[in-house]
């Protein structure tokens, strides 16, 4: 069954082409997000099993530019390069994803696409870039429909459009569109929460999180063993699923309060909790699997050390991966920094780290 915005957006495709239409080129830049509250288990077309929330950045970023042409034949035509050569899995996953959104957007078939997208991060990095390149992917094709329909949404129904449809392609894409932080999945917490599309939560934030510092230590660089896809579907038959969509609900609840307070104390509690249910959970799926690497846990052993020591309120979380993000309040840079470069570049790759923040959210490219 359809739902009432899917509906909503079916009924108001743009299905007819102005007269002379032109080639054109649109571009976006998208950041990357860290989730606080984990979104891990979905079911039906992408929706989560628990609300999620999470801090928009701004140094991991993807930018897109898409170029149309039009063309006689129907059917989705597309070229796609990725840091300026062709990437036949990520072309391939663009591919599906135009041909699954083609009935929202019509127009895609008379055109020939080219899409090129580069990170600002080290490709190599292990760091996940769908949540950034799917939601600038996403904010090109609302740009060209507008370039055609010639009517402008308003700021909130394009963030709405753009999460939705990002959702779609990778869910915690859905979170990337909005400044600072949002949150995504129906909560009673949040009023307009929804399943289907991320809300705005910057207006939630005490001070002291406005300026959240996100430092990523690049403990390991290669291909996750087991994908974040095949992860949420572990989910389905996880021994411990019902106990931690309960708990996910709970933390959110506790973090909404705690962002709005800035109490700390209660930040980090959550924040770590939910890093290590969701390695819990890869640990406890059928069959067991495992993403941490010795460098992870050893970070995590001198983060809370240091915590422990210098009563700075250091936190870490964890993505899908072994790589470790270090969390704190912008006051707390200078000797946390300090810490870092003495203590922990050692276990990453190359000394590699990426100095982030939560960030202002996606902007239109200038070309
Ligand atoms: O959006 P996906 O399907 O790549 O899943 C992302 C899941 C986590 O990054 C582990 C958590 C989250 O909420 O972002």
């Amino acid at each position: 069954m359809k739902s009432t915005i899917e509906q909503e957006y079916l009924s108001s495709a743009f299905n007819a082409l102005p007269q002379a239409v032109a080639e054109g080129t649109v571009g976006w830049q998208s950041p990357s997000n860290i989730a606080i509250v984990k979104y891990w288990g979905k079911y039906g077309n992408q929706l989560p099993e628990n609300p999620s929330l999470s801090f928009t950045l701004s140094a991991a970023r993807t930018e897109t530019t898409l170029t149309f042409r039009p063309k006689e034949a129907k059917g989705i035509s597309l070229q796609f390069s990725f840091e300026g050569k062709p990437n036949p899995p990520f072309a391939d996953k663009i591919h599906k994803f135009l041909t699954t959104v083609e009935p929202f957007f019509p127009f895609l078939s008379s055109f020939e696409l080219n899409i090129s997208s580069q990170n600002t991060f080290p490709h190599s990095s292990g760091i996940a870039s769908s949540a950034s390149s799917m939601s600038a992917l996403v904010l090109c094709l609302l740009d060209m429909e507008q370039s055609f329909t010639g009517q402008l949404l308003n700021e909130e129904d394009f963030l709405r459009k753009a999460s939705y449809f990002s959702r779609l392609a990778s869910g915690s894409a859905s979170r990337s569109v909005f400044p600072y932080a949002s949150v995504w999945g129906e909560t009673k917490a949040v009023a307009g929460s929804s399943q289907e599309f991320a809300v705005p939560a910057e207006a939630v934030l005490h001070p002291l999180f406005q300026t959240m510092r996100d430092s990523i230590l690049i403990v390991h660089s290669g291909t996750k063993s087991v994908s974040s896809r095949a992860g949420h579907a572990l989910m389905e038959n996880n021994p411990f699923a019902a106990t931690r969509y309960a708990l996910a609900n709970q933390n959110l609840k506790d973090l909404l309060k705690a962002l709005s307070t800035g109490d700390l104390e209660e930040f980090i509690r959550i924040t770590e909790e939910e890093a290590m249910q969701l390695h819990a959970l890869m640990m406890t799926s059928r069959p067991s699997y495992l993403l941490m690497q010795p460098e992870t846990l050893s970070v995590i052993q001198a983060v809370r050390r240091f915590r422990k020591d210098k009563s700075i309120p250091l936190c870490f979380t964890l993505d899908a991966g072994p790589n470790v993000h270090l969390l704190y309040p912008a006051q707390f840079a200078a000797e946390v920094t300090k810490f870092l470069e003495d203590e922990l570049l050692g276990y990453c790759v190359g000394r590699r780290w990426i100095d982030d923040a939560a960030g202002s959210g996606p902007q239109r490219l200038k070309l």
